[in-house]
């Protein structure tokens, strides 16, 4: 089976012709990633008008890249599915309208996917992992803990009651002066800098279960921030490193949390998501599933952030797992969470 893949849901066009081969390093035929970067990092964030005009212009040439470098045509994939949400709803009906007209036109099933769903199977793309899984999803618009029972199972068992993981990366690498996206950038930054310079408090620690928090800690930022007379390029560094530690902190105490709640005690903790391609936050999680003697997975960093082949795979998965294709009439949904992922 060979899908064609398309992601635009929220500053980066993708397409992606992806198989389902035995072998994961035979899975993904082409993954073209138009990035938008650098016609937003001048706002400090995506502009969504910006965003879906900029996917209307590229998207034709990234689907034919993605086919070329594949060796395929139209005629010979046998399924076309795109995101359908959650994100931005300019950038998703580019690509929804795109991948159903081509499914109409060339007779083709039509797989609308959840876009969580694609980061969070993206281990299973890459690596021959098992489920039961303990999750943890970090990006720019998302952060939770799920138990994944199977393809289309996903308990959420706890969630962040404000900014996801990776916006609070953001808005910190702003006020420091950083470019966006701020994740890389501080993470760049924070290997010259003195992790135990600035003191946070741990978010939510007398607080029972699994959620997160990110909102404190971005005021602490502020607050250490102001209370400098200028900002050197230590200072930032400093920052950031103090910054990331207690993101990761705060996080893996989470995970621990997540996992005495796991039903099925998973022998398999995975990562997804942009914030998945931190290597401190990496560490972490490796130091800990070594000591409860289970497996860690986490994606290749170029397959952490939103790219097709994330899509493609998951409608695989789908299909392989007996769920139907979807109407060409099935909307774009901004909002989707996971659990309710299922018709
Ligand atoms: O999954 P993703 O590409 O897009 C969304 O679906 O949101 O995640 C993007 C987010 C951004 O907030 C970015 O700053 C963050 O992931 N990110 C990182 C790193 N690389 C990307 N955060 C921390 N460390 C990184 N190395
Ligand atoms: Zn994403």
């Amino acid at each position: 089976m060979k899908v064609l893949a398309i992601e635009s849901s929220c500053d980066e066009t993708s397409a992606a012709v992806v198989c389902d081969s035995e072998n994961p390093e035979n899975r993904i035929l082409s993954n073209v990633i138009k990035s938008q970067i650098a016609v937003h990092a001048k706002y400090g964030g995506v502009v969504p008008e910006i965003a879906a005009r900029n996917h209307i212009d590229v998207i034709d040439v990234v689907i034919e890249e993605a086919l070329e470098q594949a060796g395929e045509e139209l005629r010979t994939v046998d399924v076309v599915a795109a995101t359908a949400g959650p994100g931005l709803i300019g950038g998703l009906l580019v690509g929804m309208v795109t991948a159903k007209t081509l499914a109409m036109m060339n007779r083709k099933p039509f797989m609308a996917i959840n876009h969580l769903e694609g980061h969070l199977l993206t281990p299973r793309l890459c690596y021959d992992v098992e489920f039961p899984h303990l999750l943890l999803l970090a990006s720019g618009g998302h952060c939770f803990f799920s138990e994944i029972f199977g393809v289309g199972q996903y308990k959420i068992l706890g969630q962040s009651l404000d900014d996801a993981a990776g916006e609070a990366f953001d808005k910190v690498a702003k006020m420091l002066g950083l470019k966006y996206p701020g994740g890389p950038a501080i993470e760049r930054i924070a290997k010259n800098g003195d992790s135990s310079r600035f003191q946070y408090t741990i978010p939510m620690q007398r607080r029972s279960g699994c959620d997160v928090s990110f909102s404190g800690i971005k005021t602490a930022t502020r607050t250490h921030i102001a209370s400098l007379e200028t900002l050197s390029d230590q200072d930032r560094a400093d920052i950031s490193a103090s910054f990331q530690r207690i993101v990761v902190t705060h996080l893996t105490n989470k995970l621990r949390v997540a996992y005495q709640m796991t039903k099925s005690k998973p022998k398999n903790i995975v990562v997804a998501g942009g914030v998945a391609a931190n290597q401190a936050l990496r560490m972490a999680i490796t130091g800990i599933c070594d000591r409860k003697r289970i497996n860690f997975t986490a994606p290749p960093l170029g397959l952490c952030s939103d790219n097709a082949a994330m899509i493609g795979w998951a409608a695989i998965e789908r299909l392989r797992s007996g769920f139907a294709s979807s109407s060409l009439n099935v909307k774009t949904r901004p909002r989707w969470p996971i659990d309710e992922i299922n018709p």
